[in-house]
């Protein structure tokens, strides 16, 4: 499995998603300035790999502040804290990690800047190896859903580049196979930016993981025929409700499969749960630029002039939503309780 992020000395490199599966190359951040593009660029992305991006980014900040006051330091540390805030607004785990981040430093108030620099680049390792024990847990957590011969459609890539490592959707597929259970899995290509195809196939593959890509459009199709046995997606936002925000087709893929009877299961660390956000509605839905739909590579695919609207996430309200597995258990309606309970 290719590591998602890592320290490399005094930078900050990660995975240029971009480039997969063309190249695999390092795309090397430097100050915190460069992690803040990274996200928006989506160099790195999926929500628990944002997070640990942003504690590593706040981490470099914190190398860029040129003081010995520690009041000055807080100061400067809160700014960079707003910045990295605006890199992308609909996955709640950039704000958990900003927020993990500014209360470290916080409570050491009264220590001198050095050591609250070295306690922020521990702190955002410990998040990154946080990230991918949570994975194994919600994986074996969530394998015991599945049957021990299924067919499995997932969207987007919840995989081990969405996050620290193992994955969250990926991750349950991953330990449902460990376990030595017959899984195959259709991958959504996921337009527009094909983490599906790209990222998806791409891992599934390197794992041995049977794996089928589709258009976007075939899985109401291919439920229809009862070619899916369940849907296992990823999370950007939980709500309070269960309602939950996810690649943009979420909500489509989740209607259909209530109507086909196919189980539709999220997968997601506690982190993705927002509980300040009382239901879907409330979730800021990005909005990307589109460029990304009409053009393919550097060619023009659609008229000049033509408008587009490229909302990057939509919203499945928890009525489709047959369990949320998290690395604490698995919550079944009513949600609103049952997040409550575990986040308890
Ligand atoms: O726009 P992206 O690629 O960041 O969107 C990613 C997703 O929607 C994932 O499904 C989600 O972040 C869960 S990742 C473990």
């Amino acid at each position: 499995m290719i590591p998602t992020i890592e320290w490399d000395g005094k930078y900050v490199r990660m995975i240029d998603q971009r480039k997969i599966p063309s190249r695999i190359e390092w795309y090397v951040c430097r100050g915190y300035r460069d992690v803040i593009k990274a996200i928006e660029k989506m160099v790195i992305r999926g929500a628990p790999a944002i997070g640990v991006a942003a504690a590593m980014g706040l981490a470099l900040g914190g190398f860029s502040i040129r003081t010995k006051s520690t009041a000055t330091f807080m100061d400067k540390f809160r700014k960079i804290a707003e910045e990295m805030l605006l890199g992308r607004p609909t996955a709640v785990n950039l704000r958990w990690a900003v927020e993990r981040m500014e209360n470290l430093v916080e409570r050491m108030g009264a220590a001198l800047v050095d050591e609250i620099r070295r306690a922020l680049k521990e702190e955002s390792e410990k998040i990154l190896a946080e990230d991918i024990e949570i994975n194994r847990r919600m994986g074996w957590n969530g394998q015991r859903l599945v049957p021990a011969r299924a067919t499995i459609l997932t969207h987007c890539n919840a995989g081990s580049l969405a996050t620290g490592g193992y994955g969250t959707a990926l991750g349950v597929i991953r330990a449902a196979h460990e376990k030595g259970k017959k899984i195959k899995v259709i991958a959504d290509e996921t337009r527009p930016w094909l983490q599906g195809l790209r990222l998806t196939a791409f891992e599934l593959m390197e794992d041995g993981i049977p794996v089928t890509v589709i258009v976007d459009n075939a899985a109401g199709s291919l439920m229809r025929q009862g070619m899916i046995d369940l849907v296992i997606t990823g999370a950007d936002r939980i709500a309070a409700n269960g309602d939950v925000a996810n690649k943009i087709g979420t909500y489509q893929v989740a209607v259909l499969a209530k109507t086909n009877k196919v189980p539709f299961y999220v997968a997601a660390p506690l982190s993705t749960i927002d509980s300040t956000t009382k239901n879907g509605d409330m979730i800021p839905v990005e909005e990307r630029g589109g460029d990304e739909i009409f053009r393919f590579g550097k060619m023009r695919i659609g008229p000049s002039g033509v408008s587009v609207l490229n909302p990057a996430f939509d919203i499945t309200p928890a009525k489709y939503v047959s369990a949320i597995i998290t690395e604490k258990g698995v919550i079944r309606p009513p949600f609103r309780k049952g997040i409550k309970d575990l986040l308890s």
